[in-house]
């Protein structure tokens, strides 16, 4: 890697930023980068050195095998130490840092007139007094304990309670769909959070929708509804408790009422002291085979990696107001909402509501309000509002909406740092630091500290320079997932069987002649609509599910706002007729199984789909005619090559 010297358009830090930054410049960054591949021991024992250890580590910071040929894979970070996120977050600050009285959160709600101030004095009080709750409904170490909570102060305050009891949280997404299958494989939760919620103008009912589940396996459940000051106004409360209550049964023996249990909750609570490798959460994320898979990541590599990525992604310092857009039921806002900002004693807004509610110019509006500082939102949100304001968007999407987010949001003078990164990775993996790296619109730039990318052709060939490939990883940083839980095998074929002593992340990714990495997309059968990730398998199967439908094959096809939006190819039985009330019927299939997210934008009828002669499908092939590119290349491969003819004629009837 060499400081880019490019003739394409770069924008450079400003010096403003430069002077005061942890990372000030590229020589910067190189010489840190440089170190923390070279003596990772050294790098990482720094780090966690400002963390408090109930006991210190008897192994290395960071042990692995990423090669399946010598053994299981793991990662072990820190092993023999005892320490307790929860600690780390709030005692840490407040009883060592002096920062009780420093605001944590200004939470934001879906109106306007409801917003409160979070102190880390009070977060810590609130989270003890929850911590004992589910103590006493029963919630032991190494317990799971689902949330389904949307964006308010009680769903931080009920993570970090399991972290403090050394439970481990499972959040279940929320904001993408509210009938999204609950993981089936539950049995041992303990708690479920429910609540009824105003999105917009929508009253969402959670609690309805989490009673089948409920009926299952959950023992207790933890109520919390509405009743604290800070969720609604008096009147919009009796009207949501009203429309709840209807349909709701609660039962004594099991439910209990946030409110009343809070109250009388002493709030002293001693931290479980946990081992290092201990589970902290399990987060599900879309499978290829259309499966869930629930990412297991632990806690004190996650602690390290979270706090460290925060702190230099974002150049943080104490008077900033940062605020990330992300639901806390993501990745995103797991690290970058929760755990990262507040191992940094960082103030953060937290809204509940919705970027165009009550009205387009809300995320602006609480940028103003609070005198926001960093801001941390996706390429889709700014899509939105590139389209809503200059009315245009142009093409290429992606450097179009990156300079219109740089020039008119951030008035030029405000860098953008495009993170890439997974659920599984924890953490930023590619990133630019604000005051050191030169940006490209529409790159990732370079690896953060401890992590070293390569790009593999098929055969796993190491591809050096300029290229294009297959994104791996050579080797662990602290947060990466450890496993999938109750799933070691998959964990192992998923990420590690392609290509053995590498981690796959099933991206596609160029490196250009400045050593720039590119993200180019996912080259697995994932698809990514709005930043959420889905298999095609998924939708595929919905898709069967209709009567008319004897096979389905799905397609991502760029979309201006969504960034990719979904095309499918469907084949129907013999007899079966493709009219408009189907394109209509399978489209409403899809949306309630999956979720809004997930709904097709475009259906094709597909007399027959292009397949190798063994018999499988030729995506490529289907992307390319989604998309309407003529020139298919190689088709020698396929069994019948008329059926491409056959799609491209049937093409415009897409709907
Ligand atoms: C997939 C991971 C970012 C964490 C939340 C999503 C895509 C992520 C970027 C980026 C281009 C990106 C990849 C990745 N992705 N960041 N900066 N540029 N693509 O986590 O749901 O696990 O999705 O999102 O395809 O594999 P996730």
């Amino acid at each position: 890697m060499v400081v880019p010297e490019s003739q394409e358009k770069m924008y450079y830090p400003p010096v403003e930023l430069q002077r005061n930054a942890h990372v000030p410049d590229f020589n910067s960054y190189l010489v840190m980068y440089k170190k923390s591949l070279e003596n990772p021991e050294a790098f990482w024992r720094e780090v966690a050195d400002e963390f408090f250890w109930k006991k210190p580590a008897t192994g290395p910071m960071l042990q692995h095998n990423f090669d399946m040929t010598k053994g299981n894979i793991f990662v072990n970070c820190m092993e023999g130490a005892k320490t307790n996120m929860c600690y780390n977050v709030l005692d840490r600050h407040v009883k060592e840092g002096k920062l009780g009285e420093k605001v944590a959160y200004y939470w934001e709600g879906n109106s306007p007139d409801h917003h409160m101030t979070i102190t880390y004095r009070q977060l810590l009080s609130h989270v003890c007094r929850c911590a004992n709750v589910l103590k006493q409904m029963g919630v032991k170490r190494g317990d799971r304990v689902s949330i389904y909570l949307p964006m308010i102060p009680e769903l931080i305050v009920t993570m970090l309670a399991c972290a403090r009891i050394g439970a481990v949280h499972s959040i279940v997404v929320r904001k993408v769909t509210f009938n999204h299958p609950m993981p089936r494989d539950k049995g041992q939760d303990k708690v479920l959070c429910v609540y009824g919620v105003y999105r917009g103008e929508k009253l969402i009912n959670l609690k309805q929708i989490s009673d089948e589940a409920l009926e299952k396996c959950r023992e207790k459940l933890l109520l919390v509804m509405g009743l604290s000051p800070w969720n609604m106004n008096p009147k919009m409360y009796k009207s949501c408790i009203k429309s709840i209550i209807q349909d709701m049964q609660v039962s004594s023996q099991r439910d209990v009422w946030w409110d009343e249990v809070m109250r009388d909750s002493p709030d002293e609570c001693e931290p479980e002291w946990m081992d290092a490798e201990d589970p902290l959460f399990i987060l599900y994320t879309s499978g290829s085979t259309g499966k869930p898979k629930g990412v297991v990541h632990t806690v004190a590599g996650y602690l390290l990696y979270t706090s460290l990525t925060f702190r230099y992604v974002f150049d943080h310092h104490p008077d900033d107001v940062y605020w990330c857009t992300a639901d806390i039921g993501w990745i995103t806002g797991h690290s970058y909402i929760t755990y990262g900002p507040l191992a940094n004693g960082a103030t953060s807004v937290l809204f509940e509501g919705l970027p165009v509610h009550p009205h387009v110019g809300r995320f602006w509006e609480i940028i103003e309000k609070y005198k926001v500082t960093k801001f941390y939102t996706a390429p889709t949100a700014i899509r939105l509002a590139e389209h809503q304001i200059l009315g245009t968007v142009g093409e290429p999407i992606n450097p179009e909406a990156w300079r219109w987010y740089h020039e008119v949001v951030g008035q030029g003078r405000c860098p953008v740092v495009d993170t890439f990164w997974q659920t599984e990775t924890g953490g930023h993996v590619l990133t630019p630091l604000p005051a050191a790296t030169p940006l490209k619109p529409g790159s990732a730039t370079f690896p953060f500290f401890g992590v070293e990318p390569a790009i593999l052709n098929e055969h796993g060939e190491e591809l050096e320079g300029v290229t294009e490939g297959y994104l791996v990883f050579r080797k662990p940083w602290p947060g990466i997932m450890r496993t999938i839980y109750k799933n070691q095998e998959l964990f192992e074929n998923t990420y590690f069987r392609k290509f053995p002593g590498f981690y796959v992340t099933g991206d596609g990714c160029r490196r250009d002649k400045d050593g720039y990495y590119w993200i180019t997309g996912r080259i697995d059968d994932m698809l990514n609509v709005s930043g959420h990730l889905m298999s095609t398998a998924e939708v595929e199967a919905a898709l069967m599910l209709h009567q008319s439908v004897s096979e389905a094959a799905v397609v991502s096809r760029p979309h201006k706002v969504k960034g990719e939006c979904l095309y499918c190819f469907v084949t129907l039985k013999d007899s079966k007729e493709f009219n408009c009330k189907l394109v209509e019927d399978l489209k409403r299939l899809v949306r309630e199984k999956i979720g809004p997210i997930a709904t097709p934008d475009f259906i094709q009828n597909a007399p027959a789909l292009p397949k190798t002669r063994s018999g499988k499908i030729m995506r490529r092939i289907l992307r390319q005619i989604a998309r309407n590119e003529k020139d298919l290349g190689d088709l020698s491969t396929l069994a019948d090559p008329k059926v491409v003819e056959v799609l491209f004629n049937q093409r415009s009837e897409a709907a």
